[in-house]
């Protein structure tokens, strides 16, 4: 039987290339050359190799007009990543196109960096970094840049899934009282003492720090508003890993222009890699490159995932593993 023809839309760790050169029929993008940002690309690529799996990656365009122009012999769309708002499940699905993302081994990975983020924030590390770099250091001086600490307070997680929970059990070490925001609420041994919230209202006007963790998607679009962040306590922190999307940004830089809003820490984006202007003339706003799940061991983990479902419904006729939609 000839191995399945697989394509790859960014360049990967060594070892998951080297697992799906050895699995299949594996077309690489060695140099992480960008044609993955173009969705008619990837469709000619899918169909010039006649691939049966597509693995790409989260940000690709793989909207109802790149599964449109898919070939008949795509089988599996695989996605490395766990959010998938950039696959339109449904044109998918309509096409008989199964999808699957890689969810778990990245929840640790992406709450450390809302921790990072976090006390980026609290103690306004991105400052002094830059005034170190910068060398515009002068020497200690009892009240230089003097931030928050986190220790007492009130840590509130919009959307309590794996990786909110994991953050949960980070926060409580630093002796933050934990809140949270879900459309439901979770059971005790899940919620571990944690503080649901019904309304949005109760919810922003209790808590000392946000950490945003939705999926993208209509559903929460521009969630972080002017009027839910007036909701909030003057001088509260904003975190998010989730999704740009679900962050207004013009009023979220209006806030931190006014103080209302004291530091944020923003991993993702909306459009990134584009990134909102009014960010970049502020000093109390921490800004990483869509960094959560970027350790080594998870990046491994999140392509052996990948491969796991490929295999499962290329090579073996069993159901994917980690199905979506
Ligand atoms: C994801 O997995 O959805 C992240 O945003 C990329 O790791």
């Amino acid at each position: 039987m000839p191995k399945p023809v697989l394509l790859l839309t960014r360049k990967l760790p060594a070892a998951i290339e080297a697992r799906a050169a050895a699995q299949f029929d594996a077309r690489l993008n060695p140099d992480d050359a960008p044609w993955f940002r173009d969705g008619a690309e990837i469709a000619r690529r899918a169909a010039e190799a006649g691939a049966q799996g597509i693995l790409c990656a989260a940000g690709d365009p793989m909207g109802a007009a790149t599964i449109a122009a898919l070939p008949a012999s795509v089988r599996m769309i695989a996605t490395f990543s766990v959010g998938y708002d950039h696959v339109d499940v449904a044109a998918a699905r309509a096409r008989g196109i199964t999808v699957t993302n890689t969810p778990e081994v990245l929840s640790f990975a992406t709450a450390e960096c809302a921790m990072t983020l976090m006390l980026m924030a609290a103690r306004r590390a991105g400052e002094g970094e830059r005034m170190v770099r910068a060398r515009r250091w002068e020497g200690w001086a009892p009240t230089q840049l003097m931030g928050v600490t986190l220790e007492g307070k009130k840590l509130g997680i919009l959307g309590m899934g794996r990786i909110g929970r994991e953050l949960a059990a980070m926060a409580r070490g630093f002796r933050m009282e934990i809140h949270y925001r879900d459309i439901a609420r979770l059971p005790p041994e899940l919620e571990q003492g944690a503080r649901f919230h019904d309304s949005d209202a109760s919810f922003l006007s209790t808590i000392d720090v946000l950490s945003m963790h939705v999926p993208g998607g209509e559903a929460t679009r521009k969630w972080l508003n002017a009027e839910r962040l007036a909701m909030m306590k003057p001088g509260s922190l904003v975190v998010n890993t989730g999704r740009g999307g679900s962050v207004d940004d013009a009023a979220l830089v209006a806030a931190l222009t006014s103080g209302h809003i004291r530091a944020a820490g923003l991993d993702v984006y909306d459009g990134e890699p584009r990134i909102f202007e009014g960010y970049f003339g502020l000093e109390n706003v921490a800004l990483l490159p869509h960094l959560g799940s970027a350790t080594i061991e998870t990046r491994d983990a999140m392509g052996h995932r990948a491969l796991d479902n490929l295999a499962a419904v290329l090579i073996e006729g069993r159901p994917p593993l980690h199905p979506v939609g």
